[in-house]
């Protein structure tokens, strides 16, 4: 096969990066833009030894599920990649994803069910985190996603999944920020100042927190006065932090924050508590989906142990500890962030919560120090999933089940298989939950039983 070749093909299924599948003379061809059905014209933009990339080139015949996008910008901007496809064949997608994943990496033969859908499929995106740059001549500022695969910068004036708001202040900053003598960053010569902008929405109360990144080690006078003209101009803004990054870095976020205006942190009410989310502490994107995720795992405790002692690993502000303390008789919480510890003991604290005790450590660290057994360890990980060191520790610390939730079918497959064929586990179910509609990423909540042998 090679590059600018043109093929017709019939699609067969989608990746788990949301591109079509389809094959000629038994090599794989990963289509963007395409769905299970479709019979397309494509063009070869890769050639690699085993697989190729295509681009579609004409649509010959449509698959049924093909809907028109809401999203002008769906194609170009790269953030929705199934916008195309409608709702209910994105979840079956999405199914098939996890059921391959658990298949052909976890060698776990399990019926995976539908997953359980956003309550919202628009505006549900209440975290944004624009890279920022700016036109060379003119010197506007731009403000969007990454076009797929680049650095280069979708100009985005309006987003359809997330809050309205979102856009009116991204629109503001873009346009007020020369006035002020703020320059949008050049990431080649690692020069101007606002780097990225992020904004955390309150699901709750609609209220926004507002973070500029910006290329410095400390405020300097236009920062101070630039985040006090954005925190006058808009009732919802409820604070405007810095982040100082100086570094040459893909990292979006430093461990530097300092609050510039008002509060520096918005509340959002789960499962009747009240959360906190700070500028650098983690919590779902999708609170009213993270919602029945805490509502799956609470009932799933409350209806399979009595009182039970409970581990939240990878806790970040100890949502999850938070969210089934009153099924359980003690909760105890690791998350290696500081500032999340910090938060999360405040949020303990405001809600009346006597049954949690928070520990700031890395995971593993902490599992081989502690005693205990526990009846519930919950493993929360980032992306790239647990390291062997801490399934083995989980295994050894817990005498009932693993509630492992994860936003990598992938990983969450490898540590299943390790999970099993090393500790002999029994995973009794994954049920997928739809955080990121739209888009191919999914969300899983696996329940393992472990061996007492360990
Ligand atoms: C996917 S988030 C889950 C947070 C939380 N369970 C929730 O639902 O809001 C993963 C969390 O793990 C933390 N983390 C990452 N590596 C860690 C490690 N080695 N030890 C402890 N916590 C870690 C991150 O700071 C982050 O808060």
């Amino acid at each position: 096969m090679q590059v600018n070749e043109e093929l017709t093909v019939k699609i067969e299924k989608l990746s788990n990066l949301g591109y079509g599948i389809a094959k000629h003379d038994g090599m794989v061809i990963f289509v963007e833009n395409s769905c299970p059905g479709d019979t397309v014209k494509i063009k070869i933009s890769k050639a690699n030894k085993n697989y190729s990339n295509a681009k579609v080139i004409e649509i010959i015949e449509p698959s049924p599920h093909r809907i028109e996008p809401f999203c002008a910008m769906q194609k170009v901007c790269g953030a929705c990649q199934l916008q195309f496809i409608d709702y209910d064949y994105q979840l079956e997608l999405k199914r098939q994803i996890v059921e391959d994943a658990m298949r052909t990496i976890g060698n776990l033969d399990l019926e995976i069910k539908k997953p359980v859908p956003s309550p919202e499929q628009k505006e549900y995106r209440h975290k944004i985190q624009y890279p920022i740059s700016q036109t060379k001549v003119s010197k506007r500022m731009l403000a969007g996603y990454y076009k797929p695969g680049t650095h280069e910068i979708v100009n985005i004036k309006h987003c359809p999944i997330q809050p309205k708001i979102c856009d009116n202040i991204i629109d503001f900053i873009r346009d007020k920020s020369q006035e002020f003598g703020i320059t949008g960053y050049n990431e080649k010569k690692h020069s101007g100042d606002l780097r990225h902008v992020v904004i955390r929405i309150s699901a709750t109360n609609d209220k926004c927190l507002v973070t500029l990144v910006v290329n410095a080690t400390k405020s300097f006078e236009k920062l101070k006065n630039f985040a006090q003209c954005i925190f006058d101009n808009f009732k919802e803004v409820i604070g405007v932090c810095a982040n100082y990054n100086s570094k040459r870095t893909n990292v979006i976020l430093s461990s530097k924050t300092e609050c510039l205006c008002g509060k520096d942190f918005v509340k959002e009410r789960i499962l009747e508590k009240t959360f906190k989310i700070g500028p650098n502490t983690f919590f779902q994107v999708n609170p009213k989906s993270a919602e029945n995720i805490f509502k799956y795992v609470k009932e799933h405790i409350k209806n399979n142990f009595e009182n039970p002692l409970l581990l939240d690993a990878y806790a970040g502000v100890t949502s999850f500890g938070i969210c089934v303390a009153d099924v359980c008789k003690k909760v105890v919480s690791v998350e290696e962030n500081k500032d999340s510890v910090v938060l999360a003991s405040e949020i303990i604290k405001n809600n009346d919560i006597k049954n949690i005790e928070i520990h700031n450590m890395d995971a593993a660290k902490y599992f081989q120090k502690e005693k205990r057994k526990f009846d519930v360890v919950i493993l929360d990980p980032p992306r790239k999933g647990c390291t062997k060191e801490s399934l083995d520790e989980a295994a050894r610390l817990c005498k009932g089940q693993i509630i492992y939730v994860s936003c990598n079918p992938a990983t969450l497959a490898r540590d299943l298989k390790y999970l099993t064929t090393e500790k002999g586990c029994i995973v009794n179910s994954v049920q997928p939950f739809d955080m990121f509609c739209h888009t191919y990423h999914i969300e899983n909540v696996a329940i393992i039983s472990v061996s007492s042998q360990n």
